[in-house]
């Protein structure tokens, strides 16, 4: 049976306006897609910020002994991991919410506290989903682009804070850059928020940035009286990215209710939760996983800026590199030989692409791959 001629067109006029125009999530290609695409066997994933030390060994173990409890519906409250990160966080469990990936938790923010029109203010470039499920909910969403260093653009922020805002949503360290906000400015940020406004820290690369200017959000955060939730994740440090497991910490209680409304009851599944409450009690691995990280990001930035590549200074477990024309083409031309990065699109941005830090052999691929096709 043909399909009607018109069906695209009776979808587009069928769909909310505003869920209509948005952008798609660029969540790039897998491994299998290259490989189909390009006949290539050695493929270097350097596009989803993964862990390449992979999940702790306690991890593995405790996903293979659940299996055969797979018939059961999971636990809908994640109340033994909550416990779990209770302990480890020094944070009572009633503030806290555990999510498909920290990126449902954004979701659950979005749908929670935005009315139409509501302002929400984020940085520019952005992890896409903190536009994505703001412009969703028919928010309008002004993003404070990096400055031309690449950091924060601090006055830019003040003078955007000057006017009320629904939520002020940001990545810290940010995602695509991996700059940070430093302990001094974070409390400035804090301190200039409309005392309305929800703020959201997105921190799915915590674990990386750990040093002494780094802010602990929590305790800063604490001494406010407005509703906040700091995102983490185990996707990153953790090495759990499959299994989409993330968690927030909530100003209070009451925030959790309001997320517990809109969240589908069994958004985190049994082995989800399973794998992660073991991974937990892993920290050397964490540890072990950050050092390796940290060190191959130290390395390679040197490398690339020797090599008169631009290069933000990065607090996270990837690089954002300036090249020499047009991201995309750059990335069409590493894929070819099986290096997959991340090319940004946005205005002023196209001629960046994010790297992730793979393992040393992936990282010396990308290097040498990148000196064949960009010449330097
Ligand atoms: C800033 C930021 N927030 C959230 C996420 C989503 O992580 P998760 O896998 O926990 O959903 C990512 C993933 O890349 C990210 O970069």
């Amino acid at each position: 049976v043909s399909e009607p001629a018109n069906r695209a067109d009776g979808v587009a006029t069928a769909a909310r306006r505003d869920v209509a125009c948005l952008p798609a999530y660029n969540a790039g290609l897998s491994a299998a897609d290259v490989r189909e695409r390009y006949q290539v066997t050695r493929i270097a994933k350097l596009n989803s910020n993964e862990n390449p030390f992979g999940p702790s060994p306690r991890a593995i173990s405790a996903l293979t002994a659940f299996a055969a409890d797979a018939a059961l519906y999971p636990d809908g409250g994640c109340s033994s991991l909550k416990k779990d990160l209770s302990g480890f966080l020094g944070v009572d469990a009633d503030r806290l919410i555990v999510g498909n990936g920290s990126e449902n938790i954004i979701e659950l923010a979005c749908l929670a506290f935005l009315n139409p029109g509501d302002r929400v203010i984020t940085l520019g470039p952005s992890f896409g989903l903190h536009e994505i499920y703001a412009r969703a909910m028919s928010a309008s969403v002004e993003k404070i682009e990096v400055g031309a260093d690449l950091q924060f653009d601090l006055p830019s922020w003040w003078s955007a804070l000057r006017t009320c805002a629904k939520i002020v949503m940001f990545s810290n360290p940010s995602n695509p850059v991996g700059c940070i906000l430093r302990t001094a400015e974070f409390r400035d940020l804090i301190r200039r928020t409309p005392a309305d406004s929800v703020l959201v820290v997105d921190e799915a690369y915590y674990e990386f940035a750990q040093g002494a200017e780094y802010p602990d959000s929590i305790r800063e955060l604490d001494r406010q009286d407005r509703p906040w939730l700091v995102l983490r994740t185990f996707s990153k440090a953790y090495g759990l990215a499959g299994l989409r497991v993330g968690y927030g910490i909530a100003s209070s209680p009451d925030v959790v209710r309001l997320l517990d409304r809109v969240r589908t009851p069994f958004n985190v599944n049994s082995a989800a939760q399973i794998a992660a409450a073991a991974a937990l009690q892993d920290q050397d691995h964490v540890a072990r996983s950050v050092r390796g990280i940290v060190g191959e990001r130290i390395a390679m930035r040197r490398d690339l800026i020797e090599r008169g590549y631009e290069v933000a200074e990065s607090h996270a477990n990837f690089l954002f590199i300036k090249v020499r024309d047009d991201a995309q083409l750059c990335a069409n031309r590493l894929m070819a030989r099986g290096v997959v990065v991340k090319p940004w699109r946005d205005p002023g941005y196209a001629r960046y692409i994010r790297v992730s830090i793979g393992s040393p052999a992936d990282n010396g691929y990308f290097l040498a791959v990148l000196r064949d096709v960009n010449g330097h």
